[in-house]
């Protein structure tokens, strides 16, 4: 076998959902009492901007009330003891992974503390609610729109996570129900590449019979484990 240098590690709502953050598909396929399609694509938006963006204000106010848990903890620990290449590619929108303390760290799907002005294109950092008409710093235009990847758009950095997954001898999915592509697709890719792949996850996933091995169980105690016996 291969000894494990680089790794690339995919995470999903699972990951949060121990810190009090609502998966996605959650019972009756509902996101917080929401159909994903009246609030996550670029049609909601131009319906009912003031809906998509009330939806988007509340999950952004909502990180002041939660806290890392031991799943982004741990990978956190991995990160920065890990001597090889290693990168993190979350789907998810909240700030746990960097307030745990990662930094080789990708939010594919965007995140909710960043704004993104529809007319120029430009990210910028954004706190407190984010009301429709909003000004962008860079282009003055009232553009403003929260800095999710709806569906139909394209996730950001596709090329350095493929380039990643190109580099690497361990392909890890903790917490995702892999049901939406691209990121479905990543342990496809790695199979094709050759390389060994690992799901952790509450319950067996869309994806699962692809894994090499499969993990079941809660993120806070399947993650710790794995990362000890990374860093061995
Ligand atoms: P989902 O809600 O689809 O899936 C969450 C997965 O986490 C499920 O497979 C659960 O079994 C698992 N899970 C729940 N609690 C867990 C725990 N404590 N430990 C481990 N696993 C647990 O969320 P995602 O797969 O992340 O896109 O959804 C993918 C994308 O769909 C999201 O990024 C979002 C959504 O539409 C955008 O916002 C663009």
């Amino acid at each position: 076998m291969t000894p494990i240098r680089n790794i690339v590690i995919l995470t999903g709502a699972g990951v949060s959902a121990e810190s009090g953050i609502a998966t996605f598909r959650g019972p009756g396929g509902l996101w917080e009492g929401h159909r994903v399609e009246d609030v996550c694509t670029p049609q909601a938006l131009r319906r009912d901007p003031e809906l998509v963006h009330r939806f988007y204000d509340e999950r952004r106010a909502k990180l002041a009330e939660v806290e890392p848990n031991a799943a982004h903890r741990a990978l956190a620990r991995l990160d920065a003891e890990w001597a090889g290449e290693l990168l993190l590619v979350t789907q998810n929108v909240d700030d746990l992974h960097e307030r745990a303390g990662s930094k080789r760290l990708i939010h594919m799907h965007g995140e909710l503390k960043s704004a993104l002005c529809a007319e120029c294109g430009k990210r910028a950092p954004h706190e407190g609610s984010l009301p429709p008409g909003s000004a962008c710093p860079t282009c003055a235009s009232p553009a403003l729109r929260p800095d999710i990847v709806f569906f139909g758009e394209m996730p950001y950095a596709m090329h350095v996570i493929e380039r990643a997954l190109e580099q690497a001898d361990l392909f890890v999915s903790i917490g995702t129900s892999g049901a939406v592509y691209p990121a479905a697709g990543f342990v496809h890719s790695a199979r094709r590449m050759g390389i060994a792949t690992l799901e952790m996850n509450l319950d067996p996933s869309e994806g699962s019979m692809m894994f090499d091995d499969s993990r079941r169980g809660p993120a806070g105690e399947r993650v710790p484990e794995w990362v000890d016996e990374m860093l061995g």
